[in-house]
């Protein structure tokens, strides 16, 4: 799909930027294969790490029971209880809390006793402060997994950097901040990144065709069920690990950290770049997580108004504040029918710029669309890249994350991109399983528990 025709030339000359035809997206693909390719082997020095996860199979529809899930993710803390007890789908009940600013930055001693508070207070709503429950810890950053209940933590993502927690078993120091809270009784009984949640919740909804799971939340990664005997660089016999197949996680965020994404970074992305707390790294994140793409069309129409182009030459001063363009209005946006511009006039209201008609929301609107639809088109690139890997000619590819939940166009945006991109042999579904980590979490906790890992 082109570019709409009624815009003015100056947005047409940014908004192409943006576009990545078939050529681009193959060879963008290609090149991700061949990184996860050597992230499986000895070589060292791929962009994309294919993290073992310890994680040997998937739930199988036995699980009972009550288990518990913490889930941070960016700025959400989620816990679940997730109770099984026959009914379909079964029963579950999430609080969210929010982790403070000071604490993505803080000291490890915050955020793991922030955790712990907040466990703390789920567990007496729900009278369950002495039910000893297990628990699936989704820790949705980058880890080297030296057992399932062990994971070092490798480097932050998604604007967190707290540095004593760097190297250290996250799953140690959350039981350290248990300890301390003497009054929660609860068992650990596996860590994972949130797409292996993803991935369990899914293939427990849909069955064991559903190998893959993919993130598209503030940040943008996969995991999949591999052959153990593919991870080569994993010595399975020396890690005590006698299972067929382990989940990986890709980490596919870490792709172009090597340079490879520099022909299509516009400016507006290195801008984006230069100012986070990763600069030059997790450079899909930037591109696709929903923590960025707000930022990306803000910047965008940030300039159209320097170029007098939008509001007839008006300024607006809050489109030049950082973060004043999140996310969910893109969604808001773009959930809206052709034509009706509700939410567009809204939103430029709480911009506090006076909006001149048509034009402007049309120019609004594509800004969403376009820098969306690019989002959408890397990832397919990067799925496409991982079903050439596994070969299957035919898969389930359990989706979830802020975009594919509330964002009214990504799911169908993605398919189109997938079917370019996929050869007409290999037959792809992609289903969606909403607050899939966190489920997914306690479900592999159960797992953890039937295969006494
Ligand atoms: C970031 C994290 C990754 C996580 C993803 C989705 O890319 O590095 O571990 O899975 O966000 O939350």
């Amino acid at each position: 799909m082109g570019l709409n025709k009624s815009l003015p030339p100056e947005v047409v000359e940014i908004l192409q930027q943006f576009e990545l035809n078939r050529e681009q997206l193959q060879e963008i693909s290609e090149k991700i294969e061949e990184q996860m390719k050597m992230g499986l082997a000895k070589t060292k020095g791929s962009s994309i790490a294919m993290l073992p996860s310890y994680v040997p199979a998937l739930p199988d529809g036995t699980e009972k029971g009550k288990y518990v899930a913490i889930d941070l993710s960016g700025k959400n803390l989620r816990i679940m209880l997730l109770t099984m007890d026959g009914t379909d789908p079964p029963r579950h009940n999430t609080v969210n809390y929010i982790v403070a600013n000071h604490v993505m930055k803080g000291t490890g001693d915050q955020l793991f006793t922030f955790i712990v508070n907040c466990l703390q207070r789920f567990l007496q709503e729900f009278g369950l402060v002495d039910a000893n429950l297990p628990i699936g810890f989704v820790f949705s950053y980058p880890c080297e997994l030296l057992s399932i209940r062990s994971a070092r933590l490798l480097w932050w993502t998604k604007g967190f950097d707290i540095k004593d927690c760097l190297q250290k078993d996250v799953v140690a120091l959350l039981e350290e901040a248990l300890e301390m809270n003497m009054s929660t009784k609860v068992s650990i009984k596996a860590v994972m990144n949130d797409t292996v949640g993803q991935l369990a919740a899914a293939a427990h909804k849909y069955g064991p065709e559903c190998t893959i799971g993919v993130v598209i939340g503030y940040g943008c990664n996969s995991s999949y069920l591999e052959k153990t005997s593919r991870i080569t660089k994993f010595d399975a016999q020396k890690r005590g690990y006698n299972h067929e197949n382990m989940i990986v996680v890709t980490e596919w965020e870490e792709f172009g950290k090597h340079g490879e994404l520099e022909d299509i970074l516009t400016q507006f992305d290195r801008e984006v770049d230069e100012v986070s707390v990763h600069k030059g790294k997790q450079l899909i994140d930037k591109l696709c997580g929903a923590l960025y793409i707000g930022e990306i069309v803000r910047r965008v129409l940030s300039q159209l108004c320097l170029d007098r182009v939008l509001f007839e030459g008006q300024s607006c001063e809050k489109l030049d504040e950082t973060d004043s363009f999140p996310t969910k209005y893109i969604s808001e946006i773009l959930g809206e029918e052709e034509g009706v511009v509700k939410n567009c006039r809204r939103i430029c209201d709480e911009l506090d710029v006076q909006s001149h008609g048509t034009t402007d929301y049309i120019i609004i609107r594509e800004v969403c669309d376009v820098v969306s639809r690019r989002g959408a088109s890397i990832v397919a690139a990067a799925l496409a890249a991982l079903l050439r890997h596994l070969e299957l000619s035919s898969v389930k590819i359990g989706v979830g994350g802020a975009l594919i939940q509330f964002h009214p166009t990504y799911h169908q945006m993605l398919k189109e991109k997938l079917e370019e991109l996929v050869p007409i042999t290999q037959k792809f579904e992609l289903v969606p399983a909403d607050e899939g980590s966190c489920q997914g979490a306690a479900l592999i906790a159960a797992v953890a528990e039937r295969l006494k890992l």
